[in-house]
């Protein structure tokens, strides 16, 4: 035998030498839920392990993250007050907006703060966009979409994160940001959304389920490849510094897609149906939950992502150190 695959794996120091993909914790993102109708914090059932946070506690929360130099948080809200076009999201003192102030107070520049920018937590019907006689209205969502990125960008929001799947938000927002004079304020747009059954126990952490129908209309196609491509090529075109991929390990083909086509970063949002999926059987003992989430998180890099939207973020970092 002249070659012998096995050399390469005789002992940890030659794995480590040869090993081609490398995953770190300044590689990941930690979603944050907080609601304006709690104190202190508050277990959420369908996301073992994870809570909802008062702004005061979200606060801490962020500051225990920046401690373990995860790079960056992405905000999710629970107002007190939803109504018919959510309204409550662009509040001056609206529960994103206080929070954002909050964590940029105490650490400045040693956190990212990421705004995810959508209707769908605001509104009565839990849908992403502005309903008219059980339709989703396009343009009209465009109007308040840019109202939220203004004020989240005045709280001190590092990135917006548009993750509504309106066509032509995110011009809309970037025109906007630089009007305003934000031109420093990062777009990470989720570019490629599918309509995916995995975002399911986020419906529960943050209360957006739609009243009626679903978000076919305007989520993306699950059996759809090249439009995800075009999807992300308008969001580049469109002003967006940043892209997303979501879900990751179903998607892990489009990941790759967009690695070899496009120049800007790529992030995936490893989601909530995809945490639970794991945190359910490693509780009934049938999976290695460390090994399960390492590898995940590797093969999520190892198709192309630049950077990982993930709840286990936090424990990634405590499990490295
Ligand atoms: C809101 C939003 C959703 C997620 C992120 N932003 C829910 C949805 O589109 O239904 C899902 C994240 C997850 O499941 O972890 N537009």
């Amino acid at each position: 035998m002249l070659v012998r695959m096995r050399r390469l794996r005789k002992n940890e120091k030659i794995r480590e030498l040869v090993r081609e993909t490398k995953i770190d914790v300044s590689d990941l993102i930690m979603p944050i839920f907080v609601d304006e109708n709690i104190k202190d914090k508050r277990p959420i059932n369908s996301l073992p392990g994870q809570y909802r946070f008062s702004v005061e506690k979200a606060i801490e929360e962020a500051k225990e993250i920046a401690n373990l130099n995860i790079p960056a948080v992405i905000l999710f809200g629970i107002p007190k007050e939803k109504d018919e076009i959510g309204s409550s999201a662009f509040k001056k003192d609206g529960v994103i907006q206080r929070t954002i102030r909050g964590i940029k107070e105490e650490l400045g520049d040693n956190l990212l703060v990421i705004a995810d920018c959508c209707l769908c937590e605001y509104t009565t019907h839990g849908h992403c966009g502005i309903v008219k006689d059980g339709k989703i209205l396009n343009d009209e969502t465009l109007k308040i979409l840019e109202k939220i990125a203004l004020s989240y960008a005045e709280a001190g929001a590092d990135i917006i994160a548009p993750s509504d799947m309106m066509d032509g938000r995110v011009r809309v927002i970037r025109e906007a940001l630089e009007r305003e004079g934000y031109h420093d304020v990062l777009i990470m747009s989720y570019s490629a959304k599918y309509c995916s059954s995995f975002y399911g126990p986020f419906r529960e952490a943050a209360d957006n389920k739609p009243a009626f129908g679903d978000r076919r209309s305007y989520q993306m196609d699950i059996h759809n490849a090249k439009e995800a491509l075009r999807e992300i090529e308008l969001d580049i075109n469109e002003g967006s510094d940043l892209i997303l991929v979501k879900p990751a390990l179903p998607y892990l083909d489009i990941i790759k897609m967009a690695k070899e086509r496009f120049l800007v970063p790529i992030g995936a949002y490893c989601v909530s149906g995809e945490y639970a999926m794991v945190e359910a059987a490693a509780r009934n003992g049938w999976i290695d939950r460390k090994r399960a989430i390492y590898e995940i998180l590797v093969s999520i890099k190892r198709a192309g992502a630049d950077f990982i939207i993930t709840y286990w973020a936090k424990e990634f970092a405590q499990m490295m150190r």
